[in-house]
């Protein structure tokens, strides 16, 4: 295991997103992986958009995937959240979690937290309020803005703004913040849920590149606590983030590594670096 203590993932029970809790041992991390992926193939009209493909992510990994257009870089996240059902093959959390058996929503609750590619936040609520519609994302709208919060909440909350470096915007409606202040934004509220893994689907796309910059600080600063899959094409950013790179292609994977063994692999060259 790299980096998380088992506090962190399983011993203590803990307050998930949607009021899910995660018993003592429930995620078998015994193996290292926190998320496994086993020979999973995804066709569309006989087109293999996954095919066989097979990868593991350590708990407390911040994986980065790239890959060239079409490789199947969204639908392996499809797969995850349970969005799309591989014609063949399994994905587990932990050692025995079949996530492929489960639902869309039941995935969410049990911790696997996904950001697409565009910013989805509450436009109207202040950058606070979405952080507590987050955290409470059981509630209605209306429950969780008239209760009052606790001090521990409150906390939490500020804490987050200051994570994501918008403590100086949370009075602001949430629709004023820029492309990369929603980005954030929307990483935050994935992070009041305490995902046990966090899916970024090109979380740098239309940023600017001080926001860009910003944006690998930040998810830096979540290694160790979280599990991490980012994809992205901005190749400046995954070398100033990645640890581990894995290159899909043709819905599988082509080459794993170090960010200088990948550079220097000469099939990804060909398939995509070199391009
Ligand atoms: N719902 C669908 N129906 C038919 N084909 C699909 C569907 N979803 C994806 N595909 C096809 O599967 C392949 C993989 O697509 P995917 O979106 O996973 O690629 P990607 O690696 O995310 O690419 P990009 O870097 O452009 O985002 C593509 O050829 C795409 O056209
Ligand atoms: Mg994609």
């Amino acid at each position: 295991m790299t980096g998380v203590s088992d506090q962190t993932l399983i011993v203590e029970g803990r307050t998930m997103g949607l009021g899910h809790v995660v018993r003592p041992g429930e995620i078998d991390l015994s193996h290292g992986s926190i998320l496994y992926v086993d020979s999973v193939t995804v066709s569309f009209d006989g087109f293999k958009a996954l095919n066989d493909l097979s990868f593991a992510i350590d708990a407390g990994e911040l994986r980065c995937v790239i890959g060239p257009n079409g490789a199947g870089k969204t639908t392996m996240m499809d797969v995850i959240t349970g969005k799309t059902r591989p014609d063949t093959g399994k994905v587990y959390l932990g050692q025995t979690i079949d996530l492929t058996e489960m639902g869309e929503y039941e995935i969410a609750r049990i911790g696997i937290g996904r950001k697409f590619q565009k910013p989805t936040v509450f436009e109207s609520h202040t950058v606070f309020e979405n952080l507590e519609l987050a955290m409470k994302a059981d509630k209605s709208v209306w429950t969780v803005l008239f209760q009052r919060l606790s001090g521990e909440q409150r906390d939490r909350i500020h804490e987050m703004l200051s994570r994501i470096g918008l403590t100086e915007r949370a009075d602001s409606l949430a629709g004023m913040l820029s492309h990369g202040q929603k980005q954030w934004l929307e990483i935050g509220m994935l992070l009041m849920q305490d995902p046990q893994i966090l899916l970024l689907d090109e979380p740098a796309a239309g940023m600017s590149d001080e926001e860009t910059a910003r944006t690998a600080e930040l998810l830096q600063t979540l290694a160790g606590r979280h599990s991490i899959v980012v994809v992205e094409h901005d190749m400046e950013f995954v070398a100033s983030i990645a640890r581990k790179v894995t290159v899909l292609h043709e819905g599988r994977v082509l080459a794993e590594g170090s960010m200088d063994r990948i550079q220097n692999d000469e099939r990804v060259i060909e398939v995509y670096l070199g391009r």
